[in-house]
């Protein structure tokens, strides 16, 4: 087994080498191409991330397997270890130089999220955990909200604008949670969002559509600062299912009860 702190040391400089690439493109020219439609942007700086955070990972864990977003799947070595990154999370956030994006680098083991590291460059915030060793805010402890009930809870969700069906979709759920809570966001970084209902800034995160690398870095770290994540429709969280449901722990059952009750309205 590999030694945790040399993992989260690789995952840390990977994710700070990254930032500052981000951090270098703010206010300039950021080179945007299309991916699969007019909604999915890429830039120089996405690309370059990725190939940086795969070059240090490679160099120290060169047996590892990677599933990155820009440049998808290295698995050529049938490894127990696949890191699962998201090089710039939040992309249309940075083309407009609106500061909310990350990096997100997870890890898993046998299938298993052991690891997650998400870095916002622009308010130097790393998140980071591993499994059994807590969650932190750069060196501080982290913990979720000691939210109880939905209207004293500020919850935030996405939207997946090219996927007409699961667009519909949510807009049921947000006008049903907007009767019930307090208050929603919707900030346009999946990764950022989970690290927000980490340390307690958020409550409660719902999103349809998103992809492993949006969510396994958070994941890790949600559940070590004693919150909950699951699919909408299961207790055991898999990235690959497209739904997540992530919580104080505390909100988890009343937000599942208003998925859940959604389900006559979705076509
Ligand atoms: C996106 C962001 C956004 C979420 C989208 C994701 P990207 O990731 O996480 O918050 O709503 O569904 O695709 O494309 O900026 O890496
Ligand atoms: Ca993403
Ligand atoms: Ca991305």
């Amino acid at each position: 087994m590999e030694n945790t702190e040399k993992l989260l040391e690789v995952a840390k400089e990977a994710a700070y080498e990254a930032g500052e690439i981000q951090l270098s493109f703010m206010g300039k020219n950021k080179q945007i191409e299309y991916k699969a439609n007019k909604f999915d942007l890429v830039t120089e700086a996405d690309k370059q991330s990725e190939n940086k955070i795969l070059s240090i990972i490679s160099t120290y864990f060169p047996e590892h397997n990677i599933l990155g977003e820009e440049t998808g799947c290295h698995d050529e070595h049938g490894s127990d270890y696949l890191w699962v990154i998201d090089p710039l999370d939040g992309t249309t956030n940075f083309t407009h130089n609106f500061p909310h994006f990350a990096v997100s680098i997870g890890l898993m083991r046998k299938n298993e999220i052991i690891l997650g590291v998400v870095y916002d460059p622009c308010k130097n915030e790393l998140f980071w955990a591993a499994e059994g060793a807590g969650a932190y805010l750069n060196s501080e402890p982290i913990k979720t909200s000691q939210a109880k009930s939905l209207d004293e809870g500020l919850l935030a969700t996405g939207f997946p604008p090219s996927k007409l069906d699961k667009l519909e979709e949510n807009f049921v759920y947000f006008k049903k949670f907007i009767h019930q809570a307090q208050a929603i966001r919707r900030p346009g970084a999946a990764a950022l969002d989970l690290c927000y209902v980490a340390c307690g800034r958020l409550d409660g995160f719902w999103e349809l559509s998103l992809s492993p690398w949006d969510v396994t870095a958070g994941t890790c770290i949600i559940r070590e600062a004693g919150g909950k994540v699951t699919n909408f429709d299961s207790e055991k969280f898999d990235p690959y299912i497209r739904n997540i449901l992530a919580t104080n722990t505390l909100l988890h059952e009343p937000m599942k009860e208003i998925l859940h009750s959604c389900k006559n309205e979705i076509t």
